[in-house]
């Protein structure tokens, strides 16, 4: 009778230790029985950048890698991304289901009658260098909100969590937007009681002297979809630095700050902004069997494409490809396009990238969009993290739930020297007696 369990057999002493398994994984924690002698620490798992460790149990979403799917609470993203708006998918990623028409228009209202910040925040972000980056306005701004909302640091009382979650995903698109106006030199816009999530933020980034900005239908879908596509994505590295960082139970606006600074990397959310400098660097189609040569030649990574999870295309890329076609109709094709399916082309018929399985992720096509909707290039990741901020939330909701969860702690294997004495002591002959092995402690 096969038994759901793993035995584990310890050459050093030929013991052997049944460890239970539970979807497909084993507790870390139960290693820590293996040990030669009773005074060991005892067995632990070595996995630098989490390449096979699960944090946590999560409802949110799923990503599977091998066949390229991604689904939010069950739903297939390309449905999602078909026949809803961005508030719909906050509200599923935050309580689980899709609102009802009643849950609907009372979460729009409840995100509008937020959207207003502190006056004092353009006094703030007034104080950034007129070329400071946007991510980095961003990401301050919203560690500052903190200061704002002392009751934030309630963490553990769920009715002052959901107000700052309220709070932060209807004020992250206007704190985006001033961020936007600032390096632009243009004066801040306020947002409009009667406009879409995404279409109050093209208003606010994009009205001139007009007294209402006239929307584009199409573009303001357009960003919708493209919010829809980039609100969650399980445990990766910003979601990650969420969790980690708000397991200290420090209030969501600094944890997010956090997870906007992961985000910002350009291993990250960042690559977005990379891949269009990269089309720009290779500047004509002809360049770029030359440029793909230098990726395999290990000098320079192609950008937008691989990931960690992902074995296949990822399915927020397709639908990218296609929207792309529909924006151009409107803004005129973006010249970088040609660039990027030669690349494309290319790549998928190269034995590095097939060996790899290295297919264009989330930011390959995205970037073209931005920029032909008139977006500059380092507004890129604050677009990225205007949405993920729900998947965030969501994350950081759940873990606050979930029992099992604890200060996020990783252990270490100390490789550094053993305990020494320091010269002074030495001269002054007061020196330990300990031996400096006996002491020796590898993990801590
Ligand atoms: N260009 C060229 N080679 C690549 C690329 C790439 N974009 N990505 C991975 N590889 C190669 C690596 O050199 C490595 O080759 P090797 O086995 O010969 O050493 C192999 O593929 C595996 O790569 P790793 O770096 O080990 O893969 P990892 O899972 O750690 O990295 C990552 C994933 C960071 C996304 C990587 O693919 C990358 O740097 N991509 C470019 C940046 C990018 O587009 N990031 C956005 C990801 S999506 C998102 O975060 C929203």
């Amino acid at each position: 009778m096969p038994r759901n369990t793993l035995t584990v057999t310890d050459n050093r002493t030929g013991k052997s230790y049944e460890i239970p398994i539970t979807n497909d994984t084993i507790r870390a924690i139960d290693l820590r029985q293996i040990k030669v002698s009773e005074e060991e620490f005892g067995m632990m798992s070595y996995d630098p950048a989490f390449t096979n460790t699960v944090s946590c149990r999560s409802a949110i979403t799923l990503v599977d890698g091998e066949k390229g799917i991604l689904r939010y609470r069950g739903y297939p993203i390309e449905q999602l991304a078909e026949h809803y708006d961005y508030p719909r998918i906050a509200f599923l990623l935050l309580f689980g289901e899709l609102p009802s028409p009643s849950q609907y228009s009372e979460w729009n209202q409840t995100l509008r009658r937020h959207m207003m910040v502190h006056e004092n925040i353009k006094k703030f972000i007034d104080g950034f260098h007129y070329d400071a980056h946007p991510m980095g306005m961003l990401m301050s701004t919203i560690a500052a909100l903190s200061t704002f909302y002392p009751d934030a640091k309630n963490t553990q009382d769920p009715e002052r969590r959901l107000l700052q979650i309220q709070r932060l995903i209807a004020k992250v698109p206007t704190i985006a937007a001033y961020a936007y106006r600032h390096r632009s030199g243009l004066p801040y816009v306020y947002p409009e009681e009667d406009l879409s999530y995404s279409g109050n933020f093209l208003a606010m980034v994009s009205k001139r002297h007009e007294q209402r900005y006239r929307l584009n239908p199409v573009l303001e879908r357009a960003l919708d979809i493209l919010f829809i596509l980039h609100a969650d994505h399980e445990q990766n590295c910003s979601t990650n630095a969420m969790r980690s960082v708000g397991s200290s139970q420090v209030d969501p606006y600094s944890s997010t700050a956090a997870a906007i600074a992961a985000l910002y990397g350009p291993l990250h959310g960042g690559a977005n902004e990379m891949v269009l400098r990269m089309l720009q660097q290779i500047a004509t189609k002809d360049h770029v069997t030359e440029y793909i040569k230098k990726v395999k030649a290990g000098e320079v990574r192609l950008m937008g494409f691989g990931h960690r999870v992902y074995k296949n295309y990822d399915p927020r890329a397709k639908i990218i490809k296609r929207l792309s076609d529909e924006v151009f109709a409107v803004t005129g094709t973006n010249p970088l396009l040609d660039i990027a399916l030669e690349l494309e082309r290319i790549a998928l018929q190269d034995d590095y990238f097939v060996s790899r399985k290295l297919y264009p992720n989330v930011d390959f096509y995205s970037g073209l969009i931005y920029q032909a909707m008139g977006f500059t290039s380092d507004m890129f990741p604050v677009l990225f993290a205007i949405p993920r901020t729900s998947g965030w939330l969501a994350q950081w909701e759940e873990m606050h739930r979930d029992p099992e969860q604890k200060i996020a702690r990783p252990r270490q294997i100390y490789m550094g020297p053993d305990r020494r004495d320091v010269p002074d002591a030495i001269s002054s002959g007061k020196q330990s007696t300990a031996s400096p092995t006996a002491e020796k402690v590898q993990r801590t």
